[in-house]
């Protein structure tokens, strides 16, 4: 079977194609023959090294987070899915390798794909579904008319948080640049800033939770933009968010988290039920073969991407 395989840790020429033998999978285990999947920064981050102390240093490895496509065969104790089941769902984005003609996967890594998608619709809304229904009713516990910030409103975390935030009927500021303002009024952002002509911490507008998705600011940045049980949720985990947080937490009423996205089925089928209600579709910006992953990676590296990446099998 064919398979994306990184021969080096660096730029996106270390991505190639090779045959890889197909492996036999366990009694808990799913094959999956792949359709579709999507460039997530994660991904690159972990071919650039970047992220090297949690996804191993060994290469030739193979890589990829997201994947859509069609169960060939389960094992025998495997009871959510049956073979030819059209399924989507998130490998361990650190450790993953779904760019692949088929992927071993887990029950807790599977769902149906939700019937209003084809497979490459599908098959970028994993990750990014996952992370944002996990801040939205996991780590945050948003609720219902809140005054929500999204910093980072048109990219492929961005656009699905402004999507669920408007099924909650929020009131939503969106940051973003001049080129994706009516983009981001287009999927629900009430209120819209230029990062390239305001201080988006200038505002007097106070914000129940402020999602910083682009993680370029602090909590203590943008902690007076905070109402008094109002909460700061960064991407990006460290050492402020992971460690010194939780305890400050404790004697504060504002709060500073972060989100960490984690495969689990059972919010997989949550958000499957969210996109078969129409509140959140997703915005695709190119569609890129599996041939061309390398430049699918360029093309995510320039932090410009309006919604998400596909690729295509
Ligand atoms: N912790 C987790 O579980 C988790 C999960 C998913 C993603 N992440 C991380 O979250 C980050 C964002 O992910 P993503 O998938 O949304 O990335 P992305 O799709 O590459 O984000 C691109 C978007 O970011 C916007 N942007 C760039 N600079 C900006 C700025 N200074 N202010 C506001 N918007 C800006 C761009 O809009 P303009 O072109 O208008 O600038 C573009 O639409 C990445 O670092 C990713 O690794 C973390």
């Amino acid at each position: 079977m064919k398979a994306v395989i990184m021969t080096a840790y660096g730029n996106a020429s270390c991505l190639e194609i090779q045959d890889v033998e197909k492996p036999m999978i366990g009694e808990n285990e799913i094959f999956v023959r792949v359709m579709g999947s999507s460039v997530n920064p994660v991904d690159c981050k972990v071919r650039q090294g970047d992220v090297k102390f949690i996804s191993g240093r060994k290469v030739p490895r193979r890589i990829g987070s997201d994947y859509s496509g069609i169960v060939e065969e389960v094992g025998r104790n495997v009871k959510s899915v049956k073979s030819e089941d059209e399924v989507f769902g998130m490998v361990r984005a650190f450790t993953g390798d779904a760019y692949a003609e088929f992927i071993t996967v887990t029950e807790d890594q599977i769902a149906l794909k939700p019937k209003n998608l084809n497979f490459i619709e599908a098959g970028v809304m994993p990750l990014v579904g996952l992370t944002i229904y996990q801040l939205f009713f996991e780590v945050a516990r948003v609720s219902y008319g809140s005054k929500i910030m999204i910093n980072g409103c048109s990219g492929g975390i961005g656009h699905i948080a402004v999507q669920v935030a408007k099924s909650l009927n929020c009131d939503i500021t969106g940051v973003c640049s001049t080129k994706n303002i009516e983009y981001a009024k287009s999927i629900g952002v009430n209120h819209v800033i230029d990062y390239l002509k305001e201080n988006i911490l200038a505002h007097e507008s106070r914000y129940d939770l402020f999602f910083d998705a682009v993680a370029n600011l602090t909590y203590k940045q943008a902690k007076h933009t905070l109402t008094l049980k109002g909460q700061y949720v960064s991407s990006i985990p460290s050492f402020q968010n992971m460690i010194l947080a939780p305890i400050l937490n404790l004697i504060s009423t504002k709060k500073h988290k972060k989100v960490w996205v984690m495969p689990d089925a059972k919010n997989l089928k949550a958000l499957c039920g969210l996109i078969e209600d129409g509140k959140i579709f997703p915005t695709i910006e190119r569609i890129y073969p599996i041939e061309e992953v390398a430049d699918a990676h360029r093309h995510s590296e320039t932090g410009r991407v309006v919604g998400k990446i596909a690729l295509s099998f």
